[in-house]
């Protein structure tokens, strides 16, 4: 991959964290947190593809997330199948192409269906890929995608091509840039496979005071980063100069 390929910021990644927090610090319930969140979500697609951004994937609600109070769980429900009536249109609009990757049998059936819909109208279009994880665990797309190999590749062994074209969406890509709100350092079962090689951003903001701007000034951030995806340059190595590489070379009894 040369230099250039490397400084592209094709695929971003978010975990939309501290919504529950910044409610409580405002004496609201958790919920509150939720609901002033999914209100951001629009803003931060828009920032995306404004960026040039080619796909953006947001982290809804995990595997894990199950575990919360019940209440909690219809209200994150409840709020995905809001955002996604009130942007149907401008997700067209704008040629994004929408996907949901995790287990959404859980959800109530209207949202399963308009889910597909949205889904199935938007599957050709070339803009921002814009996938939503939901019901989403990264150890168990990996397990589900080598399940899925296993099961129309018998006895063939599994590379890393194989792999990546099993994942939930694979035109989705490796992440180059994962940025976490909310202050904790973690990745959270979140696109294990994806992130090997990712750029992280680490921001103190709680999510529901994520803005554009900040979106902005962080893509700037990563293109100001070097990604040397574990290699060096040969003058890197031995040292620019004829001398300085033959120096080295002798300390190593090599010539
Ligand atoms: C983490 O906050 C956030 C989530 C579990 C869900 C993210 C959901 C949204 C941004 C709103 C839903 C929007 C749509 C469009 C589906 P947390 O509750 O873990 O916060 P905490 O770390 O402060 O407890």
């Amino acid at each position: 991959m040369n230099s250039e390929e490397n400084k592209k910021l094709k695929h971003v990644a978010i975990i939309m964290d501290g919504n529950g927090r910044w409610a409580q610090e405002r004496n609201h319930p958790r919920v509150w947190g939720h609901i002033r969140g999914s209100q951001v979500v629009s803003s931060i697609v828009q920032a995306a593809d404004d960026c040039g951004v080619e796909a953006l994937t947001l982290y809804a609600f995990s595997t894990e997330n199950w575990s919360r109070p019940v209440t909690e769980v219809k209200v994150l429900f409840k709020l995905l199948k809001k955002f996604l009536q009130k942007e149907r249109e401008r997700i067209i609009k704008n040629r994004i192409s929408f996907r949901v990757i995790g287990d959404i049998d859980n959800l109530p059936n209207d949202t399963q269906n308009l889910i597909a819909e949205i889904e199935e109208t938007t599957k050709e279009f070339e803009g921002l890929k814009l996938t939503f994880a939901f019901g989403y665990g990264g150890r168990k797309e990996i397990i589900d995608s080598v399940n899925n190999f296993i099961q129309n590749n018998p006895g063939k062994p599994l590379s890393e091509e194989d792999m990546e074209s099993c994942l939930y969406r694979p035109e989705i890509g490796d992440v180059d840039l994962l940025i976490r709100t909310g202050g904790d350092h973690r990745i959270s079962n979140y696109l294990l496979w994806q992130v090997a090689y990712a750029e992280l951003y680490f921001s103190q903001t709680k999510w529901p005071e994520f803005s554009a701007n900040e979106f902005q000034c962080i893509c700037e951030n990563f293109m100001s980063r070097e990604r040397r995806f574990g290699s060096v340059s040969a003058t890197d190595c031995l040292g620019s100069s004829k001398k300085s590489a033959a120096s080295n070379l002798k300390v190593l009894g090599t010539k």
